[in-house]
């Protein structure tokens, strides 16, 4: 499945049907949906260029995103924190009582500054009203039940509580490209990707889910970065970061070539970095109280 190649990528997939009569790739997605199987992405998850997909992404949406976040966010937990990129701006910038990080995955934990916890999502080690703020960021497209993912953050969090969701719906990007393979790279792929439980298009439905989780007061703002106004190198590297992480498992979902998947990154990466061509991405900032 997964396959190294001389960008180091690796590959991953899932899917999530349970009918009675499973053949054998069926029952293999099954298992694949398992949490610990990160919405059939565990490998790109756990892949060593994730830190550089982390990184570049804070680095770039952290100057927008941070106007969405309380002064005093009190008790917070970021759920699936990742190698704690938004931990440590919030901490510096923000007046926490507490910033806990949790995720499932102990390779990125190391990098991340404690307090941190080793944990799945879907059962968090956390009393009922622990937390004053929670914060789900790039992570619920990954989810296969994201609604029950959201009411595990929902009990955690007190009556009164809220939570900031960061999501990802991959229309959502633009490219001034005269490339028509960049162009329909993600409408192509999201069809492949879904069915093995990652949807890319979780931005448009996260509003929906929070309130099937029992969130009350839902705002979803518009957050878009672009390579004119936002940090660009930091913006061309989340593309090199991807083409590195995800180029062998999209050859793989596509029956393309590791090669032309890699291509149509690095065609990406030329588009932010020419400043006479536009690109932007937009993103969901979305908002939910427990009350
Ligand atoms: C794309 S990363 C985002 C990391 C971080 N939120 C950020 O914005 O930098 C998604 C993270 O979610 C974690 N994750 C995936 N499924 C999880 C689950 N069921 N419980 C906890 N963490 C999970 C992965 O290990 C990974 O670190």
């Amino acid at each position: 499945m997964s396959a190294k190649t001389s960008r180091s990528n690796s590959g991953g997939s899932n899917p999530s049907r349970s009918d009675s009569s499973r053949s054998d790739s069926s029952r293999n997605e099954s298992s694949r949906n398992s949490p610990g199987d990160y919405g059939g992405q565990r490998s790109n998850m756990e892949d060593h260029s994730m830190r550089e997909t982390l990184a570049a992404q804070a680095k770039l949406i952290w100057p927008f995103e941070r106007g969405f976040l309380p002064e005093r966010p009190g008790r917070v937990l970021d759920l699936g924190c990742g190698t704690g990129e938004f931990l440590r701006r919030i901490r510096a910038e923000f007046k926490c009582d507490l910033a806990v990080g949790a995720d499932l995955f102990p390779g990125h934990l190391r990098h991340a500054e404690p307090p941190v916890v080793h944990a799945d999502g879907h059962r968090l080690p956390f009393a009922d009203g622990s937390f004053d703020f929670v914060v789900v960021r790039h992570l619920l497209q990954a989810i296969p039940d994201p609604v029950a993912f959201l009411g595990e953050a929902r009990r955690v969090l007190a009556v009164g509580g809220r939570i900031h969701v960061l999501a990802e719906d991959y229309m959502g990007l633009f490219f001034d490209t005269d490339d028509a393979l960049v162009e329909n790279h993600f409408p192509e792929v999201q069809p492949l990707f879904r069915e093995r439980g990652t949807d890319l298009y979780q931005g448009r439905r996260a509003r929906r889910h929070l309130a099937e989780a029992g969130f009350a007061e839902i705002t979803v703002k518009p957050l878009m970065v672009d390579n004119l106004t936002g940090d660009r190198d930091a913006f061309a590297s989340v593309f090199h970061a991807w083409g590195e992480g995800y180029a062998a498992t999209l050859a793989e979902l596509t029956g393309r070539t590791v090669a032309e998947m890699q291509a149509r990154f690095v065609a990406m990466e030329q588009n932010v970095l020419d400043p006479d061509r536009y690109c932007a991405w937009l993103l969901f900032a979305l908002g939910g109280l427990n009350a």
